[in-house]
């Protein structure tokens, strides 16, 4: 009974799905290559997961229109990251644990378990007694057709954690036993709580894996823990935690207590555009995080989220990144090297020395780019490098490297006419002799990374293309450039 409703759901979705997915896609906002849906809202990535040789991803999904609402889960498959087929939406809202119109199917995961692809989420659902959060199984034979489990919901909050502040469990297996950390919030502090199970439907009860003394935020949503070489990495987005929008935490953890002992941490992204990431692992065994471009209205910078609804869509995915460790225990998050197949038009230069005055970089169209270089620290004199991305028509999104302050910052105050703030990172270039620059930008979103890969901004940006110039400045001085390469990057979403 209960599937045959939530079939009823998903095909009505489809519908609204196929009318629309013709007009959605030629909007002028939609990105080239970065992770999108067919039509109307998307937000955090969901069961991250390669299954039977494909990369299955799924996502918070309204298919309506491009805000967020009644949660469904899309679902589509790649077999690169980055140019993706579209199956039927895999959950929608059907059941009495799941089914309101401000709740729906939560953020979860995805498992292999029994030959079948099992995904676990959160019901939320108002019965007059305010949201309660559950956590629910869906399973499927052939990975694309989903069926609720009967016994829904298997978990419901424990005392003391408000049913509203209990969600988002991601799943994992280790020596025979399935192991789930899920967000919860007991006396308005954060925590990771740690279930176990056998079977993948019976879940108990194991630790508090982690909790936040409020340094950390109130809520962790989306916690995701997992090995990197002899430790492990909790990475949460937490609520109530100032501008930090993704935290990580690295140290030792122990399966007889089930609790973890974290003495590093680190933040993956300082931009206004990067949330909820969700980890899971590629066949030759790279750990691959993926997050959400965007910000919910909580947040202390939060504007809104991007004029792209009035073309019938909002939401995209960053650029998948793979996790790295460093020796000290720090955490690298490198863009998939799978990206290097779009590149096109490649464009070289050895030596740059930048002035005061501006020097213009080619880089593709302009809009859809890859841009590489080192900066030589050695021979720089100046106090600062203004890197100008998306220029024209009187708009501007600004990078400055501040090399007298040990600052990186991101101004989107001039950069469309619609965003606004300005990203601050800590620039530590003591004893470093270069420093190398990623800069990956597409239609309506730029990530920049720096140092190893440890010092990130994501940020979207809605800007035309006639803003499609690019150029380098220094303030008081010279800045030396290397190894500069540059590439157009082709489209992958039709
Ligand atoms: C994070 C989040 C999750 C929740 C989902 C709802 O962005 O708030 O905690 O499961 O989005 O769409």
């Amino acid at each position: 009974m209960s599937n045959e409703l939530m079939q009823k759901k998903i095909e009505k979705a489809q519908q609204e799905i196929d009318a629309k997915k013709d007009i959605v896609k030629n909007g002028a906002m939609r990105q080239h290559y970065h992770f999108m849906a067919q039509t109307g809202w998307i937000n955090d990535p969901n069961g991250l997961i390669y299954y039977k040789g494909k990369y299955h991803f799924f996502y918070q999904y309204n298919p309506y229109y491009g805000f967020w609402d009644y949660m469904h889960w899309g679902h589509a498959i790649s077999d690169d990251m980055l140019h993706w087929e579209y199956l039927p939406l895999a959950l929608a809202p059907s059941e009495f644990y799941d089914d309101h119109f401000r709740g729906g199917c939560f953020s979860g995961s995805a498992i292999e378990h029994d030959g079948k692809l099992f995904l676990m989420f959160t019901g939320t659902t108002n019965n007059g007694k305010g949201f309660e959060q559950t956590q629910c199984i869906a399973y499927s034979e052939d990975g694309i057709h989903f069926e609720k489990y009967e016994g829904n919901p298997v978990l419901t909050a424990p005392d003391g954690i408000p049913t509203y502040q209990f969600r988002d469990p991601k799943v994992w297996k280790h020596d025979g036993t399935y192991y789930m950390v899920c967000g919860a919030s007991r006396d308005n502090k954060a925590q990771a709580l740690l279930y176990r199970s056998k079977d993948m439907l019976h879940w108990e009860f194991f630790n508090v894996l982690a909790e936040s003394r409020g340094e950390w935020g109130y809520m962790w949503e989306c916690p995701d823990f997992y090995p990197m070489g002899d430790r492990y990495v909790l990475m949460f987005s937490p609520m109530g935690a100032g501008e930090r929008t993704v935290v990580y935490l690295v140290g030792d953890f122990d399966y007889e207590t089930g609790k973890f002992n974290y003495h590093i941490n680190g933040e993956i992204d300082w931009g206004f555009d990067y949330y909820a990431p969700q980890s899971f692992l590629t066949p030759d065994g790279r750990r691959i995080i993926v997050g959400w471009a965007n910000a919910w209205d909580w947040m202390p910078f939060w504007k809104d989220w991007g004029p792209t609804y009035k073309e019938g869509w909002c939401g995209s995915y960053n650029i998948p990144r793979e996790v790295r460790m460093k020796e000290d225990g720090t955490l690298q998050f490198i863009p998939i090297k799978e990206i290097e197949s779009l590149r096109v038009d490649a464009w070289n230069q050895e030596t740059i020395i930048v002035s005061e005055k501006k020097t213009d970089i080619k880089a593709g169209d302009g809009i859809s780019f890859e841009w590489k270089m080192q900066i030589n620290l050695e021979e720089t004199n100046a106090d600062q490098l203004e890197i100008g991305l998306r220029c024209g028509e009187g708009k501007k999104t600004i990078c400055i490297f501040d090399f007298k302050n040990a600052q990186m910052s991101v101004n989107r105050n001039e950069a469309d006419g619609w965003s606004k703030g300005i990203s601050k990172s800590v620039m530590y270039l003591k004893d470093r002799k270069e420093l190398d620059v990623h800069i990956l930008s597409d239609q309506s979103s730029i990530e920049i990374f720096t140092d190893d890969y440890q010092n990130n901004h994501s940020l979207n940006v809605f800007a035309g293309n006639a803003q499609n110039q690019i150029y380098l400045c220094a303030h008081g001085g010279q800045v030396v450039i290397n190894n500069l390469e540059t590439y157009g990057l082709t489209g992958c979403n039709q």
